[in-house]
């Protein structure tokens, strides 16, 4: 039989991506075009940026992922593209590339949501995974756990209030002037330092619901980086101050992921957790609940690395079990910036 060739794009923020996936599992290639230096001096991705840079991007990048798949539009099986949830007018860029395609080329196409996509990131290359799963999405815009009995079928337990938590690490770095995007930087200076010399508050850890909150963090970490001499006037954080600071942050909001996802496998009575998204990449996230995981005898799925954070492989990946659920788009496909019940 021969091989399901798909393309993905992927342009719902900040990332430019394109990739060929084979058989919902096998990447062929993978670009993504990062527009971080875009977005630096804003400390935050500023949507008419974003936009125009993928305008400039997208056809680069499927002419690459293509090239380097070393498989021409003809060969392809399908066209899969993110076109919920996301920035609408970055969404729309990836839309309307993958509708001119698929209508050029009269391949089918395929509507990925990109929430899905991130976790099946986390299961792709797992030949034999089996559903049920908790999932704990992890990302610059969701910080969400669902109920998840197939790929395609997850189902809402509980999510954040207020800020997701890529944004809280991404804000806590600016306040601790570590620079953007703040993930990789808090995670870099916190490697080594004290967690416990300044601690933050685990904000709802106790509580039996499914949902956070990690607005008040960034606000603690604003508090603490005002320090004061014994006569109560403002002395500057030395740097090694910044970085148990940095280390205290990352800690309390691990405590708070690690907590509530291994309660909702215990209460459900699921023994397996897929966790998905850009934090996801974060090393102290993943040793933690490595740990907890293994006390806790649950099956434990991250994607690897560079499969956490967007990218397009996880989108051309999804596209295979949708297709074989028969859930081609038609070329009326529209970009939706939010859906319903995905805090
Ligand atoms: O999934 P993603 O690439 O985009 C969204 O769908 O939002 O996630 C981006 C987020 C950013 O907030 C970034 O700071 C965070 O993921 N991130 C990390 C790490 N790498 C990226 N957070 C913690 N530790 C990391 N190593
Ligand atoms: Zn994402």
């Amino acid at each position: 039989m021969s091989r399901f060739l798909c393309l993905g794009i992927e342009t719902s923020c900040d990332e430019t991506a394109a990739a060929v996936v084979a058989d919902g599992v096998d990447p062929l290639s993978s670009v993504v075009l990062t527009q971080e230096r875009l977005h630096e001096k804003f400390g935050g991705v500023v949507p008419e940026i974003a936009s125009r840079a993928h305008i400039e991007g997208i056809l680069p990048a499927v002419d690459t992922a293509l090239r380097r798949a070393g498989v021409s539009l003809t060969e392809l099986s399908a066209i899969a593209v993110t076109y919920t949830p996301g920035l609408i007018g970055a969404l729309l860029v990836g839309v309307s590339a993958a509708k001119a395609l698929a209508l050029a080329s009269g391949k089918p196409l395929i509507g990925v949501d990109h929430i899905q996509a991130h976790l099946y990131a986390a299961r792709m290359g797992v030949p034999d995974f089996r559903w049920p799963a908790v999932s704990l999405l992890v990302s610059g815009g969701h910080t969400s756990l669902y109920e998840s009995r197939g790929d395609l079928d997850h189902r809402f337990l509980g999510g954040t209030r207020d800020d997701a938590v890529g944004e809280a690490f991404d804000k806590a770095s600016k306040a601790l002037g570590l620079g953007y995007p703040g993930g990789p930087a808090i995670e870099r200076a916190a490697q080594g330092r004290d967690p416990n010399r300044f601690r933050f508050a685990r904000t709802m850890i106790d509580e039996a619901h499914f949902d956070f909150s990690f607005s008040g963090i960034k606000t603690s970490v604003l508090y603490a980086m005002h320090g004061q001499d014994a006569r109560g006037r403002a002395v500057p954080r030395t740097p090694e101050e910044v970085a148990d600071i940095a280390a205290g942050f990352q800690e309390a909001v691990v405590d708070v992921l690690v907590a509530k996802s291994v309660r909702a496998c215990l209460r459900l009575g699921i023994p397996r957790l897929v966790v998905g998204g850009g934090v996801a990449r974060n090393g102290r996230l993943r040793q933690r609940m490595a740990e907890a995981c293994a006390a806790g005898h649950i099956e434990l799925f991250f994607p690897p690395p560079e499969l956490c954070t967007d990218n397009a492989v996880m989108v051309a990946g999804l596209a295979w079990p949708m297709f074989q659920a028969g859930l081609q788009a038609d070329l009326d496909l529209d970009a939706v910036a939010t859906k319903q019940h995905r805090r």
